[in-house]
């Protein structure tokens, strides 16, 4: 018998984490290396949420808090989704944990059971699928397609449908491709939902605020009143005010729910960071004009790389409409073979090659479920991008 527990067989660890290492190794070896692989933005938090954490520390607010939330933090969540998605939450609606990613495992742990399904698109940000199975639960994909701009038909999710689906899992725009959902496009999928009143909605709008051109980003409960009872909105400060390391998500939903949330929570980690909570509250509640240059800046880096990427023969990389990712398709370079003999047979081949040929780190597309691609993270500098690119241009033109 192993000493390790069998749930944890059924999990592998993270890939895009496994990237960064390599990356890292490299990088301690004295390679050039360029970092595409991270999930973050290359800015600071802004001033005014840095200083407010230091207010919290000078001030002594340094103790446990709430389980789930200071009632301030809360007040301002209940703030944010009247203000940008027109939703009603009262506090007791509302729960804060460490980042998003531990709302959605906390969720996920309180409602699976045995064989409960949970519906993914695929391509999926990397943890969905290893968080069910930890969880007892079973991921059941569905194809978002290049040809379909990596996103699900209704008829598609009505097919996935069956009587042990608990949870629809959402996300737009999208980790890993960007992909942001229209208004109409999510009605379409809500309307399929309405015919079946045993799924629940979990849905991850962590790139809410990120969003270009005219595209305006929407959720599953403001475009469907109706799901508003079995929809849980999952939210965070992490991306768009640049707080990855101050670990604070927070979700919104019924009350029996938050409830199951809180008791998770309250026997593993208890309250997130307090300063964090306190700098969440002014990230919230203070101004928000920093997100709009930002965002100009974003589809500036965006252009540049689907610009530079589809300049290559084999590749094929759609414009997305947010999140600060691209995922660009490579199925006319499978098959073709690099100077050093070495034949692409997959995406963990071509990323594997890149990044020892040219120094330039992606992550694979398979660690998304859907290949051949791979993904670019543009959080980083003009320069650094045009660059990186260019290293792509060229180990892409010595395939034969
Ligand atoms: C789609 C998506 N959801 C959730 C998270 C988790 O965010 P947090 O850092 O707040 O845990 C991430 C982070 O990469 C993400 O890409």
């Amino acid at each position: 018998m192993s000493f390790l527990s069998q749930t944890l067989a059924r999990v592998k660890p993270s890939p895009t984490i496994a990237v960064s290492n390599l990356a890292m190794d490299l990088k301690a070896q004295g390679r050039d290396v360029i970092s595409l692989g991270a999930g973050e933005p290359d800015f600071d938090t802004p001033e005014n949420i840095r200083a407010a954490g230091i207010r919290a520390i000078e001030e002594g607010k340094t103790r446990y808090t709430a389980v789930d939330g200071i009632p301030e933090l809360k007040q301002a969540i209940c703030a944010k989704f009247k203000r940008d998605n027109g939703l009603d939450y009262t506090p007791k609606q509302v729960t804060v944990g460490t980042g998003g990613k531990q709302v959605l495992y906390n969720a996920l742990m309180a409602t699976l059971n045995h064989d409960d399904e949970v519906i993914i698109p695929a391509p999926y940000w990397v943890s969905y699928p290893d968080i069910v199975l930890l969880a007892g639960g079973i991921p059941v994909f569905v194809e978002a397609t290049l040809e379909n701009d990596f996103k699900i038909t209704p008829d598609q999710l009505e097919k996935a449908i069956t009587r042990n689906t608990k949870w629809f899992l959402f996300n737009s725009p999208s980790n890993p491709t960007g992909a942001g959902y229209s208004w109409d496009e999510l009605k379409a999928l809500t309307d399929v939902l309405m015919r079946h009143p045993h799924v629940w909605v979990l849905t991850d709008d962590m790139y809410e605020h990120l969003a270009y051109d005219d595209f305006k980003f929407c959720t599953p409960a403001q475009v469907e009143p109706r799901l508003y009872d079995r929809t849980l909105t999952v939210n965070g400060v992490s991306k768009a005010y640049a707080m990855t390391g101050w670990r604070i998500g927070y979700a919104a939903g019924p009350e029996t729910l938050i409830a199951a949330i809180r008791k998770v929570q309250s026997q593993s980690t208890s309250n997130p960071c307090s300063i964090s909570q306190w700098a969440a509250v002014e990230a919230l509640n203070g101004p928000q004009d920093f997100i709009a240059p930002n965002n100009v800046m974003f589809a500036r880096r965006r252009d540049l790389v689907v610009g530079m990427l589809n300049e290559i023969d084999g590749i094929t990389c759609p414009t997305p409409e947010g999140a600060f990712y691209v995922y660009p398709f490579i199925s006319g370079l499978i098959g073709k073979t690099t100077p050093k003999g070495v034949t692409i047979t997959n995406d963990e081949v071509f990323a594997t090659e890149l990044l020892n040929d040219t120094g330039v780190a992606v992550v694979f597309g398979a660690a998304f479920g859907l290949s051949p691609a791979f993904r670019i993270s543009y959080a980083t500098s003009d320069d650094q991008l045009q660059e990186a690119c260019s290293r792509i241009q060229g180990f892409c033109a010595a395939l034969t």
